[in-house]
């Protein structure tokens, strides 16, 4: 079955109760479950990885290179994460990437991300709605292709 990927990178796996007033309070499961729903549509599947390594993040993304595409959020990778920024940049499918924070709202160190100008495209500052947000992106741009 076709297949998305869903990458969260560090400390994305606790979600729910991690700086909620940040965050909010939608854990990582709800997300899935949502992403998954939006896509269903289409009758394709998804694979949700969450891993705090940047190395496993990698070798996530050298795996699922048929994805239709993916949804990554990079997390504090976004700041300085060169070795996930080769990897994507070598990934050929079309990927968005998500901030549930908006993080030009937030501290200066922030507000450059390594990864993004990779992506077909950005969402943040819409909490988790972003992921959902997404994947109907997603979900366009794989079927107008
Ligand atoms: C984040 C923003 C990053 O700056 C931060 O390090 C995260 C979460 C977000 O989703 O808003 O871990 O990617």
């Amino acid at each position: 079955m076709s297949h998305v990927l869903l990458l969260n990178g560090p400390n994305l796996g606790t979600l729910g109760t991690r700086q909620p007033e940040i965050y909010g309070t939608t854990t990582l499961a709800e997300i899935e479950e949502t992403v998954a729903g939006e896509i269903s549509a289409r009758g394709w599947k998804l694979v949700s990885e969450q891993r705090n390594g940047e190395g496993e993040l990698i070798d996530l993304l050298q795996e699922h290179g048929d994805a239709l595409g993916a949804i990554v959020n990079p997390g504090a990778l976004m700041i300085a994460g060169w070795g996930l920024r080769d990897a994507l940049a070598d990934y050929a499918p079309p990927w968005i990437e998500v901030h549930l924070s908006n993080v030009w709202a937030r501290e200066g160190f922030r507000h450059m991300s390594v990864t993004a100008p990779l992506s077909a495209g950005v969402v943040m500052g819409m909490g988790a709605l972003g992921y959902r947000l997404a994947a109907g992106a997603l979900t366009r741009l794989v079927t107008a292709s």
